[in-house]
């Protein structure tokens, strides 16, 4: 089929790949000339392990292509997945001047039947606003008569995981469309059966709420984990005990409930805060996902409050921070639980030395008077305390001896309860994770 995607950021990048991959023809469209340039120079501008890889042999295909102008695209296509960035303004709300500035271009640009599918995160009844959109924007001889274009809209929500996104697109639990014609079904089927994947076909509205729904449960999942967490540390109990023991239920189930640092991304802090906004104008405030959205704001305080009753003054203290993405195998630093760290820290007077594998550029921006070690070794040289903010594989294979003698004083503060606590101390470390049963001496 021939497709074209609407937006070349993280979503519309890993979407475009993939659907060229199993068999459609792709065209990215993205107003950004910059990045347009760098992908069609076979250039990713993310890091997502095998994204590259996969991209190149298919731009020589000419199965996959980028530009920045709409009317061949459109006219080529059949179907058109937007996948345009949906920012918060202050009030939480998901702001969707992009959406509807992309309506506004496929409304100009057709001159047949299309499928608009909106893969963006947006909030419920947004599929409608967008028919509205392209109605009113449709060329007058286009909207009636004899010349007269049908087109339909769809949702069709996106749950890749960033790090995991190709696998995530190529081996989904299921696949969410929302439709309103039995012609969009069709076409949506049609385009993700090489998937061979169970098909959940609703309407549009329910459709975008299994997306709000999904992320905010996760996110639940997640803070319930992070407050055992507390509760653990003040009663002696270990979290991971405690997760495993509910995690063998198989109504519950083992993942997502990793106590640690909190959430971060650019999705789950915006998803939660999108559909507590969501539920307030609905008339059925969401009480529940703003204790959620709470206790991850708590969980990065209470970190800080663990380095600082260990270290006691922070004042010229030198600490070395292991892992600054908000999650491994990204470089993604949107709203890193490690920025709200370093930065309470360093309001402390401490001073941070610290290393990524893969996040250090896009770190900068939002850390300032930070120093950067090339690598963990150097990084912990001399530092009076190390925090573990990111649990990258390569944390698990260091040498924590060579490390520990290299410190001012080892003592290790795992945010991701990701080390094996047993064998720091045997290599001379004072180990603290989070919720495994060691109290705060002065909570
Ligand atoms: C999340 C969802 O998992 C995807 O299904 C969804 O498509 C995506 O948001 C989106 O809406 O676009 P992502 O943000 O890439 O994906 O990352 P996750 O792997 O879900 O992790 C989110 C955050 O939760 C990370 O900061 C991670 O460290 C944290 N986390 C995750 C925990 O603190 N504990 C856990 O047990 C699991």
């Amino acid at each position: 089929m021939n497709i074209t995607i609407i937006g070349s950021g993280y979503v519309g990048l890993v979407t475009g790949v993939c659907l060229a991959q199993i068999g459609h023809r792709v065209i990215c469209i993205d107003n950004d000339a910059e990045k347009t340039k760098k992908l069609q120079q076979g250039k990713v501008p993310i890091y997502e392990p095998g994204l590259e890889e996969l991209m190149k042999p298919l731009m020589k295909k000419k199965r996959l292509s980028f530009t920045t102008t709409f009317r061949a695209a459109i006219k080529a296509s059949e179907v058109i997945f937007i996948a345009v960035g949906t920012p918060s303004k202050k009030s939480g709300e998901a702001d969707l001047t992009y959406v509807e500035n992309v309506a506004r271009e496929i409304a100009v640009n057709m001159d047949s039947y299309k499928l608009i599918v909106e893969k963006s995160t947006v909030p419920a009844a947004t599929g409608k606003r967008i028919e509205r959109t392209v109605k009113m924007n449709l060329p007058k001889k286009l909207r009636e008569g004899k010349r007269r274009i049908e087109f339909d809209v769809a949702s069709n929500p996106e749950f890749l995981r960033e790090g995991a996104a190709i696998d995530d697109f190529m081996n989904p639990d299921r696949v969410v469309i929302g439709v309103e014609s039995k012609r969009a079904e069709r076409l949506l089927r049609e385009v993700y059966k090489p998937l061979k994947t169970h098909m959940v076909v609703t309407n549009i509205n329910s459709a975008e709420m299994i997306k709000h729904a999904a992320n905010s449960f996760l996110a639940t999942k997640i803070s319930f984990a992070n407050a055992l967490s507390q509760i653990c540390d003040r009663v002696g109990a270990d979290i991971l005990k405690v997760a495993d023991g509910m995690g063998y239920d198989r109504r519950i189930g083992r993942s997502f409930l990793n106590a640690g640092i909190g959430y971060g991304g650019s999705c789950f802090p915006k998803d939660v805060d999108a559909f507590i906004r969501l539920s307030e104008k609905s008339g059925y405030p969401f009480e529940l996902l703003k204790e959620v959205r709470n206790i991850n704001e708590q969980q990065k305080a209470a970190f800080v409050k663990l380095v600082e009753d260990k270290l006691w003054i922070l004042k010229n203290k030198v600490i070395g921070v292991l892992g600054l993405a908000f999650k491994p195998d990204t470089d993604d630093m949107r709203n890193a639980p490690s920025i709200d760290i370093i930065r309470a820290l360093q309001h402390e007077g401490a001073r941070i030395k610290a290393y990524d594998p893969q996040a250090v550029a896009n770190s900068r921006p939002y850390l300032k008077g930070v120093t950067y070690g090339k690598d963990p070794y150097a990084t912990a040289k001399g530092c009076d305390c190390l925090l573990l903010l990111t649990e990258w594989a390569e944390f698990k294979k260091l040498n924590y001896k060579k490390i520990g003698q290299s410190m001012n004083r080892a003592l290790i503060f795992d945010g991701r309860n990701f080390l094996n606590d047993k064998d720091l101390e045997n290599n001379g470390f004072e180990y603290h994770g989070i919720g495994r049963g060691r109290p705060v001496e002065n909570p």
